[in-house]
């Protein structure tokens, strides 16, 4: 059976950092309010001149390097983000391009903060079904960009950044033991569209829009849905949560995190948190947190790694793995 493995990891955060108390110059809030009540200490913004791709390059170079893989040995790039640079062509295409790859393809998925769970799901499947045997699976965002500064609800939660990873067809047993991908579970239901979303859009109104959302009910279905669809990817590979090394949550809000690692009795311990330093980077938040507790060595061989995620659509998904 073939199976896709985690090669390599890399990310990459602009070096703008903005503390909580920037937003208390000009709103009506306060460093307090922000940790409390999300958990988030400080995010980065992208520089003037700085776009959603140089993030995703950057992340890409950094993945590739720790795979010990070259740009040439990629047949695949598959980019997640809700903040391209372009209506079209792809943010992945791009990549292709700064890279130097002329060869295989790319193409972007948009399913906003659950999207990479989406291109991972997919990466997977193409891997499986022989059409690339090494892709590039990245998320990257500018979430900066689609914020409506004067909206103290969102605008003080979400960041910038990009994560990378290198996906490698491996052959393995088809047990639950065999390293990569295990099992993925992706969802959506439309008919919660008014609880996150941005306002403006090509076809409806010819301008990017900002985001709008009701917080308190993408909450309510949060964490419900988040363990839901753990359990779901858990169940489809024969493993249960007590056998769970490490969750890495998308990183949206310490109170979600925290309240579906106890709605699935995994201790917080096992959770890898990176939302006090990077804000909700939407797309970008899984293979940053993933990249982040690589580099500091906390992943062993054969850990099972359980990342979820809930954004806009609404959209939610688990895809469960052997390191
Ligand atoms: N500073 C101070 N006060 C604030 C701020 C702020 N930045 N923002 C809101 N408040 C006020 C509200 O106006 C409200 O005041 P009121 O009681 O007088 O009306 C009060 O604080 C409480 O507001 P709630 O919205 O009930 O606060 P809550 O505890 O729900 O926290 C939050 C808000 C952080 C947005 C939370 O609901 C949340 O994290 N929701 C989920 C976000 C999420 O996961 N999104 C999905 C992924 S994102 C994507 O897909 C793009």
């Amino acid at each position: 059976m073939i199976r896709s493995v985690i090669r390599g990891t890399g990310h990459y955060l602009p070096a703008r950092v903005v503390p909580n108390s920037e937003f208390a110059k000009t709103l009506d809030t306060s460093d307090d309010w922000i940790i409390s009540r999300s958990g988030i200490e400080r995010r980065h913004f992208a520089a003037e001149g700085e776009f959603t791709s140089d993030l995703a390059i950057r992340a890409a170079r950094a993945a590739l390097e720790n795979a010990g893989v070259s740009a040439q040995e990629i047949d695949a790039v598959i980019v997640a983000t809700s903040t391209p640079d372009f209506t079209f062509p792809a943010v992945a295409t791009q990549v292709q391009a700064g890279l130097g790859i002329t060869k295989g393809f790319a193409f972007d998925i948009q399913a906003v903060c659950a999207g990479f769970v989406f291109a991972l799901a997919n990466a997977t499947g193409l891997i499986a079904a022989g059409q690339a045997s090494r892709i590039l699976v990245i998320g990257a965002e500018t979430f900066s960009r689609i914020m409506d500064w004067t909206d103290r609800t969102t605008c003080v939660l979400f960041g910038d950044g990009a994560g990378a990873l290198v996906l490698e067809a491996q052959t393995g047993t088809g047990a639950n033991t065999d390293p990569g991908v295990l099992a993925c579970d992706l969802n959506s239901d439309g008919q919660y569209r008014e609880l996150l979303y941005v306002d403006g859009g090509v076809s409806r109104t010819g301008q990017a829009g900002v985001l709008r959302m009701q917080g308190r009910e993408v909450f309510r279905h949060a964490v419900e849905k988040l363990a839901a669809t753990a359990n779901a990817a858990l169940d489809k590979a024969g493993l249960s949560a007590d056998q769970v090394d490490w969750v890495v949550p998308h990183q949206a809000n310490l109170r979600i995190i925290r309240g579906t690692a106890q709605k699935l009795g995994i201790p917080m311990e096992r959770v890898v948190v990176t939302v006090q330093d990077h804000g909700n980077t939407s797309a970008a938040s899984i293979p940053l947190a993933l990249s982040v507790a690589d580099a500091e060595g906390r992943f062993k061989p054969g850990d099972l790694v359980l990342t979820e995620a809930i954004g806009g659509g609404l959209s939610w998904g688990a895809v469960l793995l052997r390191w």
